[in-house]
């Protein structure tokens, strides 16, 4: 792996396989390790899903991003969510991303959905033609199915990197917070190409080695996409971190499970928090899209 920033960022290595991959950036994993790196991140996920089940407030926990607040950048959301809602900040981020993108009447895919955060974020205020949330983790997408959803709204279990759907299908691709567990994210920014109509949105945001976005960016705009949004909302993030990270933490008594909460949730004092702080990884949000002289 030839990466400008490997040497700056030993420091963050060895803790946890998470940072290394944030750090490295993922889109030039091996082939023959690619497989592997992709059942061990449906693994954690699945344990991950699994825990939340278990927990008193895990069937309320519907957002897995670290969320946004807002400070002196620009903001581009067009919903404010309520200040009484606990997932408030998490919401926010989805509204950020969404930006100035209509969604109503368009079809959506979210990839990645998680636990369903899009899902529950657009209800009440966007009402696109479909929505379809793709998640790697069967837990994920049992507990999306679980909970009351429009009739438009569906979940399917797949991979980021092989889409199961037809040739310019799609009006919108979203994707928040989950793009560095892709092990080949080149194959995942040509599904999104493929599948979307031309003139169609890829609203895409991620935390990732500031070079990582340089080559992601270059990657994109080679498979034909026009960037129009680029903005650096780390700022944001950490405010978020601030104010939500401590509360999520509440919940992990055991020593172990803290410290393996902590920088997944990049909660203040994590690495994953330093990290950001000192700019060596970077929240990004990106709109591209997918413009062609028939569009
Ligand atoms: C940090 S969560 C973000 C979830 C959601 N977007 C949100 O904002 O709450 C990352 C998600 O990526 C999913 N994921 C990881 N690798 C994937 C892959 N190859 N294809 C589809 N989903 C994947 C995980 O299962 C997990 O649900």
């Amino acid at each position: 792996m030839n990466n400008p920033d490997r040497a700056q960022n030993n420091v963050l290595r060895g803790k946890w396989k998470l940072l290394e991959r944030l750090v490295e950036g993922n889109e030039d994993t091996l082939p023959d390790t690619a497989e592997a790196d992709k059942i061990q991140r449906k693994r954690e996920y699945e344990a991950f899903n699994r825990k939340l089940g278990e927990l008193k407030f895990g069937k309320y926990a519907f957002f897995l991003n670290y969320g946004y607040v807002q400070n002196d950048n620009p903001s581009f959301a067009k919903v404010t969510p309520r200040e009484s809602d606990f997932d408030a900040n998490s919401r926010r981020l989805v509204y950020e991303v969404i930006g100035d993108c209509p969604l109503d009447d368009l079809d959506v895919v979210d990839v990645s959905c998680g636990r369903g955060a899009v899902s529950i974020a657009v209800q009440g205020h966007f009402r696109p033609k479909s929505y379809l949330g793709i998640d790697l983790s069967s837990e994920a997408i049992a507990f999306c199915r679980g909970h009351r959803q429009m009739p438009n709204f569906q979940f399917e279990e797949g991979d980021a990197e092989s889409l199961q759907l037809a040739n310019e299908s799609r009006d919108v691709v979203i994707n928040i917070e989950s793009s560095h567990n892709y092990p080949r994210i080149g194959k995942f920014f040509h599904e999104c190409f493929r599948v979307l109509r031309p003139g169609g949105w890829f609203l895409y945001t991620d935390l990732l080695a500031p070079s990582a976005f340089d080559r992601h960016t270059q990657l994109l705009q080679a498979i034909g996409f026009t960037k129009t949004r680029d903005a650096d909302i780390t700022s944001n993030v950490l405010l978020a971190c601030d104010e939500t990270a401590e509360r999520r933490m509440a919940v992990y008594t055991d020593s172990a499970e803290r410290s393996y909460m902590a920088d997944f949730l990049a909660a203040p004092g994590s690495e994953t928090y330093h990290a950001m702080e000192q700019g060596l990884l970077c929240y990004r949000l990106f709109t591209f899209r997918k413009i062609t002289h028939n569009s």
